[in-house]
């Protein structure tokens, strides 16, 4: 089915740089494919006849790809919110056996339908905002039955009109069972992985390297399991410290180093000669108060390309605003509006090693949003509110 878009102000993110705006733009769709993008006055012979939607100078862009999320699990950590309000760090309170692994302890009691009653308005909640794609990781079941289940539950979300790319993070904290042997977790972890991914169940591979999780030495066992079976990488690394987590990605060629306030030169140096992809998750900055800074100046200068998520958890980063996070990058993170909207879109598709979205050009997926707006840049300078006024998925509005 063939469709028509005309009369648009279309943020097309063509090129390496630049809004790429087309003014007076028109989109003609085939099912879920762009077929052809230019101006409302030069249309192709394709576009005779086809159903016709009209823009009224509305602006356009990529419908809005969420590249790191924790979207799957059970209960909540409001309380650690007040603890974190009484001067208690992130890493004291996953010491003192809550964090990560108070999540685990709700999810594993939950089950497949109950994960999936709490997922599904979070997930109602990004497209609301615009959110075509998105990335959902396990790392709140860490054993074999439920982690499984987190990604069943992960993929089932494509149901509300989304598509989902999911992502194992066995290796996201040491379970109860092994505390005190976490190098026989990582076996465990490696073990597996072959089983997850004959389901179906894993696009991609992550793990959090850090002294209160894992080292890069565990992590490399993890990515050497990755590697066997083809799977591409990527890594929660240097959020609380620099442990040369982002180095160890590279050498495995990562698709996306995430996280990143205490990245150092020679991190940069080796994203920018992978060609991976840096992921700002400046929800997370924000709720755990956190000072430093991502070097985005030198990720900048090495041309590393810049994405932003969520990472909605319930921990470090409770948003489920995308909206917010363009508002947070540039006033926290000083990007450009521009390169905080290509962050959310054609970088973060690439964070996910998808190139067939992100832009609005010919052959793309027919993802794209509608909005309330003259010029992109008000998506980034209001925080919010939401002018979303119509988000198409796959040709569909
Ligand atoms: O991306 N840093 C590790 N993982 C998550 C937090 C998970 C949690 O606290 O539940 C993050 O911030
Ligand atoms: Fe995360």
């Amino acid at each position: 089915m063939k469709r028509l878009w005309r009369g648009g102000r279309l943020v097309s993110l063509q090129g390496e740089s630049g809004w790429g705006l087309i003014e007076d733009g028109a989109l003609l769709t085939d099912g879920a494919r762009i077929l052809w993008v230019g101006l409302s006055s030069g249309l192709p012979p394709e576009a005779a006849g086809v159903e016709v939607h009209e823009l009224g100078g509305a602006l356009v862009t990529p419908g809005l790809v969420d590249c790191h999320t924790h979207l799957v699990y059970a209960g909540d950590r409001c309380q650690e919110f007040e603890l974190r309000l009484h001067g208690a760090s992130y890493a004291e309170i996953a010491q003192a056996g809550g964090g990560i692994r108070s999540t685990v302890i709700a999810t594993r009691a939950a089950t497949e339908a109950q994960l999936l009653a709490a997922a599904v308005p979070r997930a109602r909640a990004l497209i609301a905002e615009g959110v075509t794609t998105v990335e959902i990781k396990s790392g709140y079941g860490l054993s074999a039955e439920s982690e499984a289940r987190m990604l069943r539950v992960a993929r089932s979300l494509a149901l509300q009109g989304l598509e989902v790319r999911t992502t194992y993070l066995g290796a996201h904290a040491v379970p109860p069972e092994f505390e005190g042997r976490s190098d026989d977790y990582v076996d465990a972890v490696c073990d597996w992985l072959p089983g997850l991914h004959a389901e179906g169940l894993v696009d991609a591979v992550d793990a959090f390297c850090e002294h209160i999780a894992f080292s890069p030495a565990q992590v490399m066992r993890v990515f050497e399991a990755a590697r066997q079976l083809g799977l591409p990488v990527k890594l929660h690394a240097e959020q609380l410290s620099d442990q040369g987590g982002s180095q160890l990605a590279a050498a495995f060629n990562a698709l996306s180093c995430d996280h990143l306030e205490y990245l150092s030169d020679a991190g940069v140096s080796a994203l920018a000669t992978a060609g991976s992809v840096a992921v700002l998750l400046p929800g997370a900055y924000y709720a755990l108060r956190e000072t430093r800074l991502p070097p985005v100046g030198a990720l900048r200068s090495a041309g590393v390309p810049i994405a932003i998520a969520t990472d909605h958890n319930p921990g470090s980063s409770p948003t489920l605003s995308p909206l917010l996070m363009l508002n947070m990058a540039c006033v926290l993170f000083r990007l450009t509006p521009e390169e905080a909207l290509r962050g959310m879109t054609v970088n973060a598709a690439r964070a996910l090693g998808l190139t067939d979205r992100g832009r609005l050009a010919a052959g793309q997926r027919a993802d794209f949003c509608v909005w309330d707006a003259s010029h992109p840049r008000e998506l980034t300078a209001y925080f919010g509110r939401n002018p979303l006024r119509q988000r198409v998925f796959e040709g569909n509005a």
